[in-house]
């Protein structure tokens, strides 16, 4: 199939020179094109120009041909669809009980501690079957496709024991089959200690390490590891056996840090080089530090700060301090139950003072980064996938971060398909 996308009021992130990943002063750099045209061939990113040149080009002789689709964007822009690189979006059923409890004034921690929380997600999980798991998480994929995410990454840890996270993580194989999104997946043993290793945490931390990690490496079951290094969960040490442990068996480590305290997580995550390192609530000048001499990606969860009322990253200082970010839903039951990638971006500009220009990098090329995809998503440019979506009539970009709470996407674009 052969699409032309005529009239677009703005071409978003274009990216000639692609970069891997844009950080400090260049965040709020955008590179746009107006009154322009792109045109996609088998699912790929054939040709973009403005609309002046647009009849001298190729494009122009195969769109005279009839077996291409042509569409009209008047008064409409293109935009790379988000890249949403932290999401735990295969879980059994929902924790609304749990948010009457918070509002009525406990905090994540101690629900975690009354056995709610990710136990609470562990226990149903473990005894819901594949089947269900996958109906109910291509139900939430198909939600966030049309809001505009066109990649994700999914996480297990509601198994926490080697059969419900294998089972997990099969689930996860299914949806990257039967799914158009582009999906990688993530094996989160160490998201809680299970409440039979209550007080014997270390033990937990082996059977992660000597039965779990093999078994999914062994069936190639995840892209990376992951490890919650947060205070009340697992510890500088327990992470850096983990990760060492997840390396050895060819895992990159993509991690959960500094949510909750000051935890260590980041510098251990630097130390082994990972992809990325999530939440940062807690980031300071040393963590600021660890962070500019490394290739990881800071990646921030305004949904989880906003839904657990915490204070939010420091994302200003981050950046003027010449560091990337990415922006991520944590779609998950219990601390940021929406996939809504237009909302993060209204959150990480109100709440973090990010410009508009600086989230719309943050949920598209430095989401891509996090992913390890950023050579194939996350940028209009030539040869990329195209995942993409036209907005409604809007009169600039800086309306999708502004107007929060309603749907900007109109039409959503994957793998070069209307959807
Ligand atoms: O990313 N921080 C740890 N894990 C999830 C919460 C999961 C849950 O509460 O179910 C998070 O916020
Ligand atoms: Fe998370």
């Amino acid at each position: 199939m052969k699409i032309l996308i005529r009239n677009i009021k703005q071409l978003v992130q274009i990216d000639r020179n692609s970069p891997e990943k844009v950080c400090g002063k260049a965040m709020s750099d955008l590179p746009t094109l107006e009154n322009a045209y792109l045109f996609i061939e088998e699912g790929i990113i054939r040709a973009f120009g403005k609309m002046d040149a647009f009849s001298q080009s190729d494009i122009f002789f195969q769109a005279t041909k009839n077996d291409v689709k042509e569409i009209d964007a008047s008064g409409r822009m293109v935009f790379p669809s988000f890249c949403d690189s932290h999401t735990h979006i295969v879980y059994d059923g929902s924790r609304e009980i749990e948010y009457i409890d918070k509002i009525r004034g406990l905090s994540y921690e101690q629900i975690a501690k009354r056995g709610g929380g990710i136990l609470n997600s562990a226990k149903r999980l473990q005894n819901a079957s594949e089947l269900s798991l996958i109906d109910q998480a291509l139900e939430r994929l198909q939600e966030i496709k049309m809001m505009g995410t066109g990649a994700v990454e999914i996480k297990s840890g509601y198994g926490l024991t080697a059969e419900s996270e294998m089972k997990m993580l099969r689930v996860i194989r299914k949806l990257k089959e039967i799914s158009p999104l582009a999906i990688k997946s993530t094996f989160l043993g160490a998201h809680a200690v299970p409440a039979e290793y209550k007080g014997r945490q270390s033990e937990y931390v082996d059977l992660v390490i000597n039965e779990m990690i093999p078994e999914v490496a062994g069936e190639d079951l995840a892209d990376y590891i992951d490890v919650f290094c947060d205070r009340g969960f697992f510890t500088e040490e327990d992470t850096d056996r983990i990760l060492m442990a997840g390396i050895k068996h060819g895992l990159k480590p993509k991690i959960h840090a500094n949510e909750l305290d000051f935890s260590g997580g980041i510098q251990v995550g630097v130390k082994y080089n990972a992809l990325s390192v999530d939440h940062l609530e807690f980031t300071a000048e040393k963590e600021i530090e660890a962070l500019l001499n490394s290739d990881t990606m800071p990646c921030l969860l305004p949904g989880a700060a906003f839904f657990l009322e915490m204070d939010f990253p420091p994302a200003r200082k981050m950046i003027d301090a010449g560091l990337p970010l990415a922006l991520a839903s944590d779609y998950n039951p219990g601390s940021s139950p929406s996939g809504n990638m237009q909302l993060i971006m209204s959150l990480g500009s109100i709440k973090m003072k990010m410009l508009p220009e600086e989230v719309i990098n943050a949920v598209t090329i430095n989401g891509a980064y996090a992913m390890d995809l950023q050579h194939e998503l996350g940028s209009i440019a030539l040869g990329k996938k195209a995942n993409v979506f036209i907005s409604h009539k809007i009169p600039s970009y800086a309306f999708m971060p502004y107007a929060f709470g309603s749907n900007k996407v109109h039409t959503v674009i994957i793998n070069g398909k209307i959807q």
